[in-house]
């Protein structure tokens, strides 16, 4: 641990943030600049004029066995084919390329227990460890186009387990960690999943969950699943079920060494991960070999300013999500970069996990979510105080708007004024990042992510006509395909036109945001315009959420809405309605939390429960979530003369205030 370092007064820090919340925009410093792989604000000019010819001479930097004939085939829109009749395989990019090259023995991963475990892994162990386990899944019968599912956290095994099947053709389908059981059994229905990939247990802030065992309860009845792989990460105990459980270690062994990359097509699947939309049903957003390596590599390659001898790259997000697929995995891996991988929360130990493992590790990159710097905000600076971060180079931030204050937060504290930001925003269909400074270019703002990423096209559109605003806000749309945009949405084409393509036709994707562009032509993304609440950067379903407490006993009906919170960005609000007389308890609140746990996952649960009579409805039925937004953040109601009851409203105010009072 660092000596002598001065724990600064956080009051003095606020009312000088306070100050610095009137500086327009922050300039890389010089000697980033200079440093910086792209500093020549030309890049966007150029790529632009060739927007093909870009992305092609991006791809030409990965290693393919037979070259492409085709950049793109936009014949048949919205499925937009890139690199067509290119052969390549992903782990060999990520893997082989560079132990080929000389540099088997760097770190790809220093991984960090939540115990403090530690495990240095290199590129060539990765490539001894990807064979093997590429073999054994061989072995218990799995083809190219299979799909696996992937149950088991923030541990090296993951790694593995995604590179092997995309060494053979598998396609692999995550679950994060925090989701339920329950919720992976629906994903691995979905998706016809012939194998899945779990843990014993898995470690939480100094508890173990019995993972396996959570699994075996819900997993029975699938008739596609054949195996059930094991992972024995925690020694937790399991039963093992004969002729369709094996351990991962066990069959590791008995496999061959020697696996060589099978040549996929670049529009082969690469893997499926399911995220949360507009009904209940979540959806299965399909990526393909080719175009998204080119995508993750090349984002990572120039948004990071990556320098694959000298920087340690640290993102925590969780490899469940798809910032950990592509800036955990993939990205990283394809650049030959030095990552840390953290398995734990922000807060085990210690508060100052964090900044300990900057130190401990020399970070020079550290990418995370606002939700978490809001949390180190609140905790106060004598945590990072404590540590030396000066191997900070360069920061960044995804998953919601980062607020100023926030932001700044993390310029000073953290970067110590000499770090750039990038806020990066994009989303799992995206594949990769989208809009994002360039940190040896771009004067950032804090709250705006600023550009579009060279070759992307971005704008900001009028919701009625779909023609372009050039100041003010309106709904984000992305109007040029791009490699790593996802294909389709898993055996569901009809909802991928429906979802996406509809609005404002096939050449003009739907994000599903509101943006607003400054003058200086800079965007500023909103927030959602669907159903789609983000809780602490994780995305999920009003509806979701909603089937999940209706499933609860004696709930009649239910009604979920995002409202802003200070610490997780958006918060859940259930408005229920109870069967019969039944009235709203304490313990009636706490079954349907419980509920929400076991179908959806921890993070799903509502933070605030307001029972109600009745919920304000049309007269075709319509629950109007608008009313159920005004009345929970106590704003003036809007037009209730289409209220098939107009008295449901007052009976909710009360209702309100009956429950403000009892926690008053
Ligand atoms: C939604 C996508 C891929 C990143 C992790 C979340 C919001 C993401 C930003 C940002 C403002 C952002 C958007 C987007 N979002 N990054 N930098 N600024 N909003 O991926 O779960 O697919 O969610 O996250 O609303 O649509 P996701």
């Amino acid at each position: 641990m660092a000596t002598g370092h001065i724990t600064r007064d956080d009051q003095a820090l606020d009312k000088e943030l306070a100050g610095l919340l009137s500086v327009e925009s922050f300039e890389p410093s010089e000697e980033f600049r200079a440093h910086a792989t792209l500093n020549d604000p030309a890049i966007y000019e150029e790529a632009d004029r060739d927007w093909q010819g870009w992305w092609a001479s991006q791809a030409e930097k990965l290693d393919w066995f037979t070259p492409w004939n085709q950049v793109l085939d936009d014949s048949n829109p919205p499925f937009y084919k890139w690199f067509l009749g290119g052969k390549l395989n992903v782990s060999y990019n990520c893997v082989d390329r560079h132990v080929l090259a000389g540099n088997g023995a760097r770190v790809a991963y220093h991984w960090r227990g939540e115990e403090g475990e530690e495990r240095d892994i290199t590129y060539a162990d990765l490539h001894r460890d990807v064979q093997k386990f590429a073999n054994a899944l061989k072995d218990l019968g799995i083809q190219k186009g299979d799909v696996i599912g992937i149950y088991a956290g923030m541990i090296p095994e993951t790694v593995v387990s995604m590179l092997a099947c995309s060494r053979i053709g598998a396609v692999h389908n995550v679950v994060f960690g925090g989701f339920s059981a329950e919720s992976v059994r629906e994903r691995m229905e979905f998706s016809e999943a012939k194998a899945l990939i779990t843990v014993d247990g898995a470690a939480r802030k100094g508890k173990t969950a019995a993972v396996k065992q959570s699994v075996d309860e819900v997993m029975g009845d699938l008739e596609t699943l054949k195996n059930i792989i094991v992972i024995q990460a925690k020694g937790t105990e399991c039963e093992m079920k004969d002729g369709r459980d094996v351990w991962f270690h066990e069959i590791c062994e008995a496999a061959a060494d020697e696996c060589p990359a099978e040549p996929m097509d670049a529009e082969d699947p690469l893997f499926v991960l399911y995220t949360s939309g507009s009904t209940a049903k979540p959806k299965g957003i399909l990526h393909t070999t080719g175009g998204y390596l080119t995508g993750a590599s090349t984002t990572h390659r120039y948004v990071f300013d990556v320098k694959p001898e000298s920087d340690v790259y640290w993102c925590c997000a969780d490899v469940g999500w798809i910032t950990g697929h592509t800036y955990i995995v993939y990205g990283p891996l394809s650049n030959g970069v030095t990552s840390v991988m953290y398995e734990g929360a922000p807060d085990y130990p210690h508060r100052g996990i964090w900044w300990e493992l900057v130190e401990r590790y020399k970070a020079t990159i550290f990418y995370t979510a606002p939700t978490a710097i809001r949390a180190c905000v609140k905790w106060g600076t004598e945590h990072p105080d404590k540590f030396d971060l000066t191997s900070l180079r360069l920061l960044g931030t995804v998953g919601e708007p980062i607020n100023p204050k926030a932001w700044l937060w993390y310029h000073k504290v953290i970067g110590g004024e000499r770090c750039p930001i990038v806020d990066t925003w994009w989303q799992t269909e995206t594949g990769a990042i989208m809009i994002t400074p360039l940190p040896g270019i771009t004067a950032t703002k804090p709250g705006s992510a600023t550009q579009a990423f060279p070759g992307i096209k971005v704008e900001v559109v009028d919701e009625r006509d779909g023609k372009p605003i050039d100041e003010g806000q309106g709904l984000l749309v992305i109007t040029r395909p791009w490699p790593s945009m996802l294909r389709t949405l898993y055996k569901d084409d009809e909802r991928f036109v429906e979802v996406y393509w509809k609005k404002f036709g096939k050449q003009t994707y739907l994000v599903g945001d509101a943006a607003r562009k400054d003058k200086d032509g800079y965007y500023w993304v909103i927030g959602r315009i669907d159903d789609v609440v983000n809780v602490s950067g994780h995305r999920l379903s009003t509806a979701e959420v909603e089937s999940a407490i209706v499933a609860c006993e004696s709930v009649a009906e239910a009604a979920v809405i995002g409202q802003s919170d200070e610490d997780t960005g958006q918060a859940i609000t259930a408005f229920v309605t109870l069967q019969g007389t039944t009235a709203g308890t304490d313990e009636a609140e706490a079954l349907i939390r419980a509920g929400v746990a076991e179908r959806i996952g921890k993070f799903a649960r509502p933070k605030r429960i307001i029972f109600a009579d009745d919920l304000p409805k049309t007269r075709s039925g319509k629950i109007m979530r608008r009313l159920l937004r005004d009345i929970a953040e106590g704003r003036a109601l809007g037009d209730v003369t289409t209220l098939r009851d107009p008295t449901v409203m007052a009976a909710l105010e009360k209702q309100i205030q009956s429950e403000q009072a009892k926690e008053e």
